[in-house]
């Protein structure tokens, strides 16, 4: 950690904020994505490095991380299971002592949160969760900026999610938690969310429904995400099955509300768990949030290394 800097944050899920620190987010991702827009330079993080470990594979994820530090100023080493010590049994707590003393910043994209923990545990840097098979908090950060931006503030508002209960749902439901609206669910039986993982406390904010149709109904936001993620690819013709009647279509987002957005992470099966007319169709905004990734991240990592400016 570079002197000067008080306390050290990591942001390891979606928790690890609270609501007032996700307002002056919010806020900042507005201003830098705003200067981003009209090719005003902003570097605040030069000379800093930041690490990027990715043990899964990913495209928004890489490009929106490297491309936002080179913008403010900074630079990035990007490492691979296979490509690093990482791959050959090295601890990940060794990994962490060595990688925290030489860079500003770490993300990491891995397998179990519990991973993540004990990188972070040993590191001198803030850690960043990149996606673990439990949390995905860069990604929610991004879709409540992108909801924000298109209809004002989420607070109140209902949130339909149809499909897994896995790291986007666990995400989406700290996040109704934390920020105050309500996550309305519809998985296939033996999928479930399970609200131990999320850990949250109000069990109000969310409302569990066996039909998607039935969780859409009067949603302002309907997502979804693969069937299968990844690791779980050994599933994958189970989930086929499983999963065949929690694809969004056209009468589940007639069910939202006439306004209602349509959201999903990326990559998207269309067929699968997304038909085509509603991905590609109007009420779509998935590229505003693909590209957001890159504006919340920004305003994450400054804030991270940084603290509040001004
Ligand atoms: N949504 C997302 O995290 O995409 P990548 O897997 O491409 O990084
Ligand atoms: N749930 C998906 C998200 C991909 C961005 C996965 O973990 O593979």
């Amino acid at each position: 950690m570079k002197p000067g800097m008080s306390l050290m944050k990591h942001y390891l899920q979606f928790k690890d904020l609270r609501a007032e620190e996700y307002a002056y987010l919010f806020e900042r991702t507005a201003i830098i994505k705003k200067r981003f827009k009209n090719y005003e330079k902003y570097q605040p993080l030069t000379d800093r490095t930041l690490a990027m470990i990715f043990e899964k594979a990913s495209t928004r994820t890489r490009v929106s991380f490297e491309a936002g530090m080179y913008q403010m100023g900074g630079s990035v080493v990007h490492l691979t299971t296979g490509d690093s010590q990482l791959g050959r049994a090295e601890p990940v707590e060794d990994s962490a002592r060595v990688i925290s003393r030489m860079v500003d910043l770490v993300m990491i994209r891995t397998y179990e949160q519990s991973k993540l923990e004990g990188f972070a545990a040993h590191s001198r840097v803030p850690v960043i969760n990149g996606l673990t098979n439990e949390y995905h908090p860069c990604q929610i950060l991004a879709d409540i900026f992108t909801f924000i931006e298109q209809r004002g503030s989420i607070k109140g508002r209902t949130v339909a999610w149809v499909g897994d209960g896995n790291n986007m749902a666990n995400t989406w439901l700290q996040a109704a938690d934390i920020l105050g609206f309500t996550l309305h669910v519809s998985t296939p039986r033996g999928y479930e969310i399970d609200a131990k993982v999320a850990g949250v406390s109000n069990k109000d904010c969310v409302q569990v429904f066996k039909r998607p149709l039935d969780a859409c109904r009067g949603a302002h936001l309907v997502t979804t995400d693969v069937w299968t993620s990844m690791g779980y690819e050994a599933e994958n013709e189970a989930r086929q099955k499983a999963f065949a009647d929690w694809c969004v279509n056209r009468e589940m987002m007639a069910a939202a509300q006439p306004d209602a957005l349509f959201m999903h992470c990326l990559p998207a099966h269309r067929g699968e768990e997304v038909e085509a007319e509603v991905i590609d169709g109007p009420q779509s905004v998935v590229w505003d949030e693909a590209e957001n990734r890159m504006h919340v991240q920004k305003a994450l990592m400054e804030y991270l290394l940084l603290g509040r400016i001004g």
